[in-house]
């Protein structure tokens, strides 16, 4: 007899978060960070300064961003630990340059803030669920293509969105099809507090 009813669910999912943070930028911050050195970087520019929200000028971007990571680390994460920024910089890809597939070391979440104007088509990030070498490659076929079997997710961020996401996760952006510069912030976060248990000789202080 043909299996007529089964049941598929999810064990474990990814989380990204997204939010539009259009009311905290001002006209001074896309300035500043405008206005920062960039030195090349493999294909792109970076920020010659890599703790930017340490600049008095980021206050405000630095809190705002500290609320979004509140509400990731207790709504999404489900904790009472603080996450905070470590490193902070500023990204620019030309037009026809895009950032090669990499991950974030050190770091728990990172995050885009994509601070100024986004020339059109909008790039996209495309996130890759396998982190190293894959000894076997099975896709699946496009039209059973799901969340669980795919290799590859794909979002497309506007201006204005602050994207977060899990450091370990392999991205990479689209080249970048304007005629003019992609600008974007980027940053690694780290946790504070006790991880572990005393007794269980599990205890860190972070
Ligand atoms: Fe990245």
């Amino acid at each position: 007899m043909a299996i007529e009813k089964y049941d598929v669910q999810a064990l474990f999912a990814t989380p990204y978060f997204k939010t539009n943070l259009k009311h905290a930028i001002t006209e001074e911050h896309v300035k500043f960070v405008r206005g920062l050195k960039m030195i090349k970087n493999r294909d792109n520019l970076i920020s010659e300064n890599l703790y930017i929200f340490e600049e008095p000028e980021m206050a405000g971007i630095k809190a705002v961003i500290q609320e979004a990571l509140d509400i990731y680390s207790s709504q999404v994460m489900g904790v009472e630990h603080k996450l905070y920024v470590t490193q902070s910089w500023a990204l620019s890809n030309p037009p026809g340059v895009g950032m090669h597939s990499h991950s974030h070391s050190n770091s728990l979440i990172s995050g885009s803030f994509y601070y100024d104007e986004l020339p059109q088509p909008l790039s996209r990030v495309i996130f890759d669920k396998h982190t190293s070498y894959q000894q076997l490659e099975i896709n699946p076929l496009r039209e059973r293509q799901n969340l669980f079997n795919t290799p590859i997710n794909v979002l497309t961020p506007e201006s204005n969105d602050l994207i977060l996401f899990p450091s370990y996760l392999n991205h990479q952006i689209e080249a970048n099809m304007a005629q003019t510069e992609r600008r974007a912030i980027a940053f690694n976060c780290f946790i504070k507090g006790q991880l572990g248990n005393y007794r269980d000789v599990s205890e860190l202080m972070l």
